[in-house]
């Protein structure tokens, strides 16, 4: 059976990710593709208690080494459990936020050597890389202020300074830039029905190739 494509979708908090995580799986739907949505950290049980863990605010005294190695913990599970499983059965996997994120946040934003990074990245997941990635790309303020606006309180990330999402923002940027051929990369800050159409038509593309 052919594997089913794997699309992860990253950029900083409230920049549209979950939003826009529907309008792709409908997108896909309507295709009569299979889909698995997913998001990191999380998407197993076990995950989902990590990534309480690193978003709890009171868990102040992580170190960024703590913070990586339970990244990639929940990230191991998410991979046996759910993305590999459902790639060789055939279905598309949608996930918000992957490995990316971790070179976004870990790497760019507290600035662990990005080879560490990469060493873990090619333990934990052999030859298993995104198909397409799709970058949600605003200016910080736009994204926190986003944010910002929803009811639940703020996580132990969107606790960070302005300075941390800058630079998680241009790591994105510049994965992005080295990667052209598996980035989109998407003007959030533009109105929602935009972002649509131009997810729309990504997914178009991906449809057509796959
Ligand atoms: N293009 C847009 N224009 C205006 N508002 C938007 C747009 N996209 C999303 N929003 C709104 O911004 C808020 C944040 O969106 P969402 O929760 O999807 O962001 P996110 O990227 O998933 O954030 P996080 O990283 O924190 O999970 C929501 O209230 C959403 O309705
Ligand atoms: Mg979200």
């Amino acid at each position: 059976m052919k594997p089913g494509l794997f699309i992860t979708v990253e950029g900083i908090e409230g920049v549209g990710k979950s939003t826009n995580m529907e309008y792709v799986h409908e997108a896909l739907l309507a295709a009569g593709i299979q889909v698995v949505l997913s998001r990191e950290p999380g998407g197993t049980p076990l995950g989902e208690k990590i990534r309480a863990l690193l978003l709890d605010h009171t868990n102040e005294r992580i170190t960024a080494d703590t913070e990586l190695l339970l990244m990639f913990a929940a990230r191991a599970q998410h991979i046996a459990e759910v993305i590999r499983p459902a790639l060789a059965q055939g279905k598309w996997v949608l996930c918000d936020r992957f490995t990316d994120a971790t070179y976004a946040y870990q790497g760019g934003g507290r600035g662990i050597d990005m080879a560490r990074i990469a060493a873990l990245e090619q333990w934990v997941q052999g030859e298993l890389r995104p198909d397409a990635t799709l970058l949600l790309d605003a200016p910080v303020g736009v994204g926190l202020a986003r944010a910002a606006g929803r009811a639940q309180q703020a996580d132990r990330f969107e606790r960070e300074q302005q300075a941390f999402f800058i630079k998680v923002r241009q790591a994105y940027l510049d994965m992005a830039s080295q990667a052209p051929g598996r980035y989109c990369v998407i003007d959030a800050a533009q109105p929602l029905e935009q972002v649509k159409i131009q997810l729309g038509e990504v997914i178009n593309r991906l449809i057509k190739a796959y």
